[in-house]
């Protein structure tokens, strides 16, 4: 996987990523991260990248030129067209479903705006992809963008040390994950459950598909529309249910 972000704070996003497990797949060669300065394109004579917006109003937009030439830059060096992801408020909420689909893909290019936003016209030319992280106003799109290639590079094969652990921690399923343990077996008085060293794995598995199902239905009900339901699970919700 090839991460491309275009930014004008370029050592944000390669400061924020060159440690723990991003960092070591980048330097294993699971990943390539750049970060593409926008301002690099301008052709303005102090590198200018923004200007008032048309209309009047607060704040300045960022201009469609730079952007545009920044794309244009990387897609004859690479050979290809990948798709656009433009962080903003008001894009599609993201979810592991879509850190899922983006992470199919060879190459993922970042567009992260500034001041009050980026001039429409490089957008409906560019951008394949609008996504926000939440519900809430950042200052800029780099965070956000860790955010997604942090979710979207565990997903890429190689980049965990445990194959498996991707696959079955929370949202497997659409399911919380369930509680861990270690040692010591006696903390504060509190006891690790029987189950978990009685070494019986069939006996632990079903627990733990117990506690996934009381710890979603307790803490995130919304998410039981789109799990992965066998007909024991739903046995095990109706009773739980009922308490
Ligand atoms: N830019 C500013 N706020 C954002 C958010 N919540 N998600 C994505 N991009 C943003």
């Amino acid at each position: 996987m090839n991460f491309h972000v275009m930014t004008l704070f370029p050592d944000m996003i390669m400061d924020g990523m060159n440690t723990s497990i991003i960092g070591r797949a980048v330097k294993n060669g699971h990943l390539t991260l750049e970060a593409l300065n926008i301002r690099d394109y301008s052709k303005s004579k102090h590198n200018q990248v923004d200007d008032y917006p048309y209309g009047g109003g607060a704040g300045m937009v960022m201009q469609p030129e730079p952007i545009y030439d920044c794309y244009e830059a990387l897609c004859e060096r690479i050979g290809k067209r990948p798709r656009v992801i433009y962080l903003t408020p008001q894009g599609s909420v993201f979810h592991q479903g879509m850190a899922e689909d983006f992470a199919k893909e060879e190459d993922l290019v970042f567009l992260c705006g500034h001041y009050e936003g980026i001039d429409e016209r490089v957008l409906e030319e560019i951008v394949t992809d609008y996504v926000s992280i939440g519900d809430y106003v950042l200052t800029g799109g780099e965070l956000p963008a860790m955010v997604m290639i942090d979710a979207i590079s565990r997903l890429v094969p190689g980049v965990l040390n445990n194959e498996v652990s991707a696959e079955f921690e929370s949202f497997h399923d659409n399911l919380l994950e369930y509680p861990q343990y270690t040692r010591p077996v006696v903390y504060h008085e509190k006891r690790v459950p029987d189950v978990l060293l009685s070494g019986h794995h069939a006996k632990i598995e079903e627990w733990r598909r117990e506690q996934s199902l009381k710890r979603t239905l307790e803490r995130r009900p919304d998410l039981l529309e789109n799990a992965n339901l066998t007909k024991k699970d739903q046995k095990i919700l109706a009773i739980l249910k009922e308490k």
